[in-house]
């Protein structure tokens, strides 16, 4: 018997969980596995929301079979192209020729250019609505949450909005599925916050444009794509994600360092101590050598303070940092203070591009830029206990 669960008395649940995935996207790490979720309205008519990645799951048309009890699929609605969700459309397709694809024209050129369909598209426009019978959805475009084509699907009668990757997260559901039913703070909220920061973080002000365009709509449930069901507290996933697209921050410092011998290292570990020595509490450390990119975003999207350090590599920064910074430069990361330090022999090279990267991305530099010859010396540190002594300065107000 397949796990069959009803969001309310007339939508189900029909996801699946993906603890085999080492990288999603075959980018980022999952090392708690994440969740397809699909969901099915059995109405009058008959509606599906998004599949999942093409062969996660056998026992998926057959929940749908079961499910439906010898009727009709009507309509297939399509919030989402990327393949980890339309990779069961051609299956679906197969299974129910008839089946009315429901998306917008993007939606349409996407589908066409990975399955060929030309026949039973159902084209919609923002805010359009679809009668079900009890259920009326509408169509609100939310363009570039992360995709061109992205839209969410909003049911005006249970306030189900059914959020496409927006308000996902990374974890599987192990068992609670709903957010009342699961410790979120404990199992999902980082998770939750590398899956928007890694995923959809460069495109944080299209979510404020969708945050407009929900504005004064009611929403009792959440249902995204990825992770937990909100139905007890819907405002709160909102609210994350609200604060996350807006660069909203904790009162901390990431500490990130590329060193080869462990020079840049030391200076690391001792600005850390010179923060800690004013107070600030939340303060981590990383070698960008060895965290992967993704929880090293994942700690810029949580920390006010941001403090890179690199040694001197072939006149460049050391090619664990200088790919972060290349991504953070990439994504448009915003609002945040920033320390530079780090180590050389001859001409430079890590410091220096550390610099550049701050032109760039434009971040409030709190100090100088501290370069050390050769091994730190007594003045070394004392020049890096200036951007500690900086930093916290602005993180405290003092
Ligand atoms: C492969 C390699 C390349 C280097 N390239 C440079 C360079 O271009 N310019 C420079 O001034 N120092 C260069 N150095 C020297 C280091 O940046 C210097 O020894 C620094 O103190 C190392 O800091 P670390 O212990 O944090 O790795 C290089 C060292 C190595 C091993
Ligand atoms: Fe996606
Ligand atoms: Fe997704």
């Amino acid at each position: 018997m397949h796990n069959i669960i009803k969001v309310t008395e007339k939508v189900y649940w029909i996801g699946e969980n993906d603890r085999r995935t080492e990288l999603f996207e075959n980018m980022w790490p999952i090392p708690n596995g994440v969740s397809y979720n699909s969901y099915l309205i059995v109405d009058e008519k008959t509606a599906l929301l998004d599949t999942l990645e093409y062969g996660s799951s056998e026992d998926y048309l057959e929940k749908i079979e079961r499910i439906l009890n010898g009727r009709e699929l009507d309509y297939l609605i399509i919030n989402h192209m990327e393949p980890d969700h339309s990779g069961s459309i051609r299956m679906v397709v197969n299974k129910y020729p008839n089946v009315k694809l429901v998306g917008n024209l993007k939606t349409f050129k996407i589908v066409e250019s990975y399955f060929g369909f030309k026949e039973n598209w159902f084209e919609i426009a923002d805010n359009d609505e679809l009668d079900l019978g009890y259920h009326k959805l509408k169509f609100v475009m939310t363009p570039w949450v992360h995709w061109p084509e992205t839209m969410m699907t909003y049911d005006l009668t249970d306030k189900i909005l059914f959020s496409g990757d927006a308000f996902g997260s990374f974890g599987t559901l192990d068992g609670g599925v709903f957010d009342d039913e699961i410790e979120f703070e404990e199992y999902y909220e980082a998770d939750m916050r590398r899956y928007f920061s890694n995923i959809v973080g460069k495109y944080c002000n299209m979510v404020q444009k969708a945050f407009k365009k929900l504005e004064g709509v009611e929403v009792k449930y959440v249902c995204a794509t990825h992770g937990p069901i909100w139905r007890k507290n819907a405002k709160k996933v909102l609210s994350l994600y609200n604060k996350w697209s807006n660069y909203e921050t904790e009162d901390g410092v990431v500490i990130i360092y590329g060193s080869m011998y462990g020079n840049t290292a030391k200076l690391a570990d001792f600005i850390a101590r010179k923060l800690s020595e004013q107070g600030i509490k939340k303060i981590r450390v990383h070698d960008a050598s060895k965290t992967h990119l993704s929880y090293l975003i994942n700690e810029i999207w949580k920390y006010k303070g941001v403090i890179l350090g690199s040694s001197a590599y072939n006149s460049a920064m050391l090619p664990s940092v200088e790919n972060l910074t290349r991504t953070l430069e990439h994504m448009g990361v915003k609002n945040h203070l920033l320390g530079l330090f780090g180590s050389y022999s001859w001409n430079g090279g890590g410091v220096k591009n550390l610099h550049k990267f701050q032109e760039k991305i434009q971040w409030d530099l709190v100090a100088d830029p501290v370069d050390i010859k050769g091994i730190p010396d007594d003045t070394a540190f004392e020049q890096c206990k200036v951007i500690a002594d900086a930093m916290s300065k602005k993180l405290l107000n003092k």
